[in-house]
């Protein structure tokens, strides 16, 4: 049965005559209720919080009569289990819930998880491409239609935003964060914390928000999936952690720790990541979960003997919800009765779970998410179509537009889409998109007939991988060259030639990593032939990781990168190949020439032989350039953008000010986002060559000039010592501010 909450009277009259806010009062009054609860709970029941399974058993069948899905049905009646994960929909959340506050001693609701990535039911891009708008209010919105849509079925949270920092394309979960910059990132992570957990809870849209993974994840070596992690602590403070530390700071209620070990230590088990920093260090006072069976695989790791040892160092660490693992439910109660786990720790853990309960309004209506006339009014509503289709067509990057061939002309009359994926309407919503329907995103070929009549398609070749879906791959069809001919003959009599290439949607994401980034099956091949009968060819690429597209770079007129855009993908790619739309996006991934470049990043440090000589002594390839094919932050627009005026004002030392002009000298009004990185020339750890610090999406007019300011504080010219302390030293920084990474104005100043 449920039990009353109450505030003592004296805590209360106590708390209003010392004059606290309105916050203040409330967290003491949740911090009261906390404890009261806990007086009552059995250990047993303390460490059922701890409990997060899988979604099991049918809910609105019958109970089960056997096997693990009875033991977790059993469990959940006796008040052993805290959430659940992959429960969806209003009707079953509602029966499950029922149990846990109906039928439980002491009725505590549960939390119901979910992956909500890019959207529920309306897939928005998948986010490396939404970090391509560097739109934080777009990007921001997006996760509130996510919540939105996810809180109507029930949800009441989600295991997102990634905020792992990636430089290797390989690993096929690049697809889910926002790049390779920590800045950048750390402002889109904030950003999509605030759009999914709203102002308060006290909105029944706002959903608890996850920070993952936390740490190292997306250094995973050789960018094989599920590998080990081996970074030096300059890596970890200046361009790991930054992220993580910024959404902790801006408010996020629960943290979820990575699969790979950390210099030797599992994430699950990492006391210095999980207690020392996160909740002693920068105080987070949220929920820490594992990832899905990460305790158990400490035993894999070689690191635990078995469940119980897994068990006591997880918890020990400091991860406070066991998903998956079933070593918290199983074993920790006889860990604390042989004095390997303190009571205190489970007592902690289980305040943390309880107080984001509270904090969510569960005890007050743990019903709050239940509302079937909400599920069936706002999926799909037309106000989130509309958002994902404004986020779409703010992600894609124009990578090269030979000729102006681009955008097309309306009149155009003899129009050739070729390529399998022009035709699909599965793969453009990507992966990691499980509450998704499949084949309900408008495919290139119907957002292309929209605006033109004149579309003629042929396959030409299915894309490698034939038989997919989130948790299989199996691949076939990846050298048949039967459709080629129809291609062919269809490109020979056409004015100019559309190709859709790229990756499968479930090419990337989790479990997908590449050893090769190029275009998979015979795509290559097909573009080659296509070439010789017709030159006027604009690439579209439609993938979830930068590829290494080194020869169509050199060849191909026009490229667009539309990476994986969601419900209206087709609209978005039709609205810009024909103009209607001026691209403005900026690559947040560097793109690398061949694969042996990888790791390709901007940021880079330099090292001793930077510089071409006479011989063969200095830091390169005998066999490739350095360079990137496309570097960090590149993206054309239809109109042109010139750089000029760059001043940068030092009366302040603790505010400088850089200003630039830009004009666009086109005749096209088009949006540009202006980015100033810099530089510590000298510094007591070697500082990277540049960093991003600052930048500006802004429209300007065609003909139009318009100055740009920014200022730079002690935040943006500081940063972490190898002791994890935020240090600013004084000496000679280099400025730099351009259209992208590599093309900048540069000026150097002194900061005292
Ligand atoms: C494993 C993934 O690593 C994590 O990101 C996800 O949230 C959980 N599975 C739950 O689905």
């Amino acid at each position: 049965m449920s039990l009353i909450y109450k505030i003592s009277f004296s805590t209360l009259l106590w708390l209003i005559l010392t004059n606290q806010s309105n916050a203040q009062i409330l967290s003491a009054t949740i911090e009261q209720k906390v404890e009261n609860i806990l007086q009552k709970m059995t250990i047993e029941e303390k460490i059922g919080q701890m409990n997060q399974y899988n979604g099991f058993w049918d809910a609105t069948g019958p109970a089960p009569k056997s096997g693990s899905s009875k033991i977790k049905y059993d469990n959940l009646k006796k008040g052993l289990v805290g959430s659940v994960l992959n429960v969806k929909g209003v009707s079953n959340v509602r029966k499950l819930q029922e149990i846990a506050v109906k039928e439980t001693r002491l009725g505590i609701p549960l939390l119901f998880g979910f992956d909500v990535i890019h959207g529920q039911k309306t897939i928005f891009p998948i986010p490396l491409a939404s970090s391509c708008s560097w739109d934080v209010e777009a990007i921001e919105n997006s996760t509130k239609v996510a919540a939105i849509e996810a809180s109507a079925m029930g949800i009441n949270w989600t295991f997102a935003p990634m905020l792992d920092i990636s430089r290797d394309a390989r690993w096929g979960r690049v697809m889910e964060g926002a790049g390779e910059d920590p800045y950048l990132a750390s402002l889109i992570g904030v950003a999509q914390v605030k759009g999914f957990q709203g102002k308060s809870f006290s909105s029944n849209h706002s959903i608890l928000a996850t920070a993952k993974h936390f740490a190292g994840y997306g250094f995973v070596e050789a960018g094989r999936e599920y590998n080990a992690v081996n970074i030096s602590n300059a890596q970890l403070y200046n361009v790991i952690l930054p992220p993580f530390k910024a959404v902790v700071d801006s408010g996020i209620k629960t943290v979820m720790n990575a699969f790979n070990s950390l210099n030797g230590i599992p994430a699950t088990g990492n006391q210095f990541l999980l207690r020392d920093l996160l909740k002693d260090k920068w105080k987070f006072k949220g929920l820490v979960v594992s990832d899905w069976g990460s305790i158990i695989e400490m035993i894999d790791h070689g690191f635990a003997k078995d469940s119980a040892e897994a068990a006591t160092i997880a918890a020990n660490a400091g991860c406070d919800m066991d998903m998956e693992s079933y070593a918290f439910v199983d074993q920790l109660t006889e860990l604390v009765k042989k004095g390997k786990v303190d009571i205190k720790i489970i007592d902690e853990a289980v305040k943390r779970i309880l107080r984001i309960k509270f904090e969510l309004g569960l005890f007050d209506n743990p019903f709050k998410y239940c509302d079937e006339n909400k599920e069936k009014e706002l999926l799909y509503h037309p106000r989130h179509l509309k958002a994902t289709l404004e986020l779409a067509q703010k992600s894609i990057v124009l990578l090269k537009n030979e000729n102006n061939l681009l955008p097309l002309k309306k009149s155009q009359k003899k129009i050739a889409l070729i390529g399998s994926l022009a035709n699909d309407k599965n793969s453009c919503l990507g992966n990691w998109r499980i509450a998704s329907d499949d084949n309900t995103a408008i495919s290139v070929l119907e957002g292309l007939q929209n605006i033109s009549s004149n579309i003629s398609y042929a396959k030409g070749a299915d894309v490698a991988i034939g038989k997919t879906s989130f948790v299989k791959q199996t691949i076939v069809n990846d050298n048949d060259t039967t459709g080629f001919a129809d291609a062919i003959k269809l490109a020979k009599a056409s004015e100019v030639v559309i190709m859709v290439l790229g990756e499968n949607g479930f090419q990337s994401g989790e479990g997908r990593s590449r050893s090769k980034i190029d275009l998979p099956g015979v795509q290559q091949q097909l573009l080659e032939e296509i070439f010789k009968v017709n030159k006027n060819i604009v690439l579209v690429l439609m993938n979830g990781r930068p590829l290494a597209i080194t020869w169509a770079a050199q060849n191909i007129p026009a490229i667009i990168e539309a990476w994986q855009l969601g419900s209206q993908t087709g609209n978005a790619v039709a609205s810009v190949l024909f103009g209607e739309v001026n691209p403005s996006a900026k690559l947040t991934m560097t793109f690398p020439r061949s694969v042996g470049q990888i790791p390709i990043y901007y940021n880079h440090l330099s090292n001793g032989r930077p510089n071409a000589g006479n011989n063969v002594f200095w830091s390169h390839y005998s066999d490739e350039s350095n360079q990137p094919l496309y570097p960090f932050g590149f993206g054309l627009s239809y109109s042109k953008f010139k750089y000029s005026n760059l001043n940068i004002d030092t009366t302040n030392n603790e505010k400088i000010k850089v200003s630039v002009t830009i004009k666009n000298t086109s005749n096209v009004d088009g949006e540009e986002i202006a980015q100033l990185y810099i530089h510590d020339k000298v510094s007591s750890i070697s500082r990277p060559v540049k960093e991003l610090k600052a930048f500006k999406k802004l429209l300007i007019k065609a003909n139009e000039s318009k100055t740009v300011e920014f200022i730079l504080t002690n935040n943006e010219l500081g940063y972490y010592n190898n002791n994890g302390n935020f240090i600013i030293e004084a000496g000679e920084f280099e400025v730099m501010v351009g259209t992208n990474s590599d093309d900048v104005l540069k000026k150097t100043f002194n900061k005292m």
